[in-house]
């Protein structure tokens, strides 16, 4: 059969049906993670160099953004570079850098023009100069912008997120600015590098792997995990509402028991549990 050709005008409406639909069905998260992974192994199953995958993934990174701003995601965190993978070689580290210095210079205006606001987390200073450039020039562009947050993990990891709160909090510590006895969740939290962003409601992982690989590692502790065989660079937004989907399915208890099974053991007594 041979398959059902959209304009650019009837995929445009189609897609606003499927976004509205989304937001009918339940609720939007606030903030989505993705790791978005597999770009590596998208270009060897063509017979193409890694590079290629990278290269390929830029489409994914565009289109999820856009379609996040389009459903009312307030934040989206990209895990675009790990502290581990500083590890790979070279030629593939330089690779990476210049792509996405690249990527900055072309998508600046557009993420200015769907007011998304950028961001990083990591350690941005070990990146070449001109990428630092081209992000800081990229953040200043955005920055009256009030939409989505887009922000970008970049020589990031959450050990190393981790370590760097309890290095400040021991400062303010050995300062007498904050009673060790008064360090809570909260005093982690705020010290963290996504201080000012709340804990993801959905982690994404794409291309099959089962593991946190170094993300957000405090901040994951309760979201909701989707992990998809696809590639990043074949992972669009029609994938993007499935995992939506998926979520607004969750029963998210928190540790305690769902609102059937609370008016249950209401009914329960002490008696009853114990004998
Ligand atoms: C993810 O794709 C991109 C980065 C980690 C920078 P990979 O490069 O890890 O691709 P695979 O997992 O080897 O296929
Ligand atoms: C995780 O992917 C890091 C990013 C997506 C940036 P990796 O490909 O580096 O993770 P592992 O090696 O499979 O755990
Ligand atoms: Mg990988």
């Amino acid at each position: 059969m041979k398959p059902i050709s959209l304009t650019n005008k009837e995929q445009a409406t189609a897609d606003k049906e499927l976004q509205a639909d989304l937001a009918d069905q339940g609720e939007i998260p606030d903030h989505i993670a993705i790791i978005m992974d597999g770009n590596g192994r998208w270009a060897q199953n063509r017979g193409n160099l890694r590079a290629y995958g990278h290269k390929a993934g830029v489409n994914s990174v565009r289109d999820i953004t856009e379609a996040c701003a389009q459903i009312g995601v307030k934040y989206l965190t990209l895990y675009a570079f790990s502290t581990e993978n500083w590890g790979r070689p070279k030629i593939e580290v330089n690779a990476l850098m210049h792509l996405m210095a690249r990527s900055l210079r072309k998508e600046a205006q557009n993420l200015k023009e769907n007011n998304i606001k950028l961001q990083t987390i990591g350690q941005v200073d070990r990146f070449p100069k001109k990428c630092q450039r081209e992000l800081r020039e990229a953040i200043l562009c955005t920055k009256e912008n009030d939409g989505l947050h887009l922000c970008l993990a970049l020589s990031y990891s959450g050990r190393w997120d981790i370590t760097e709160a309890v290095k400040k909090i021991s400062q303010r510590v050995k300062e007498g600015d904050i009673e060790p006895d008064e360090i809570d969740d909260e005093t982690i939290s705020a010290h963290l590098s996504t201080a000012r962003i709340p804990d993801p409601e959905l982690i994404i992982r794409t291309s099959g792997e089962y593991r946190l690989s170094n993300f957000l590692l405090w901040q994951l502790a309760y979201s909701e995990l989707y992990i998809t065989e696809t590639y990043w660079p074949d992972f669009r937004r029609n994938e993007l509402y499935k995992a939506i989907q998926s979520f607004q399915e969750r029963d998210r208890r928190f540790g305690e028991i769902s609102e059937n099974n609370t008016k249950e053991s209401m009914n329960l007594s002490v008696q009853e549990l114990t004998s």
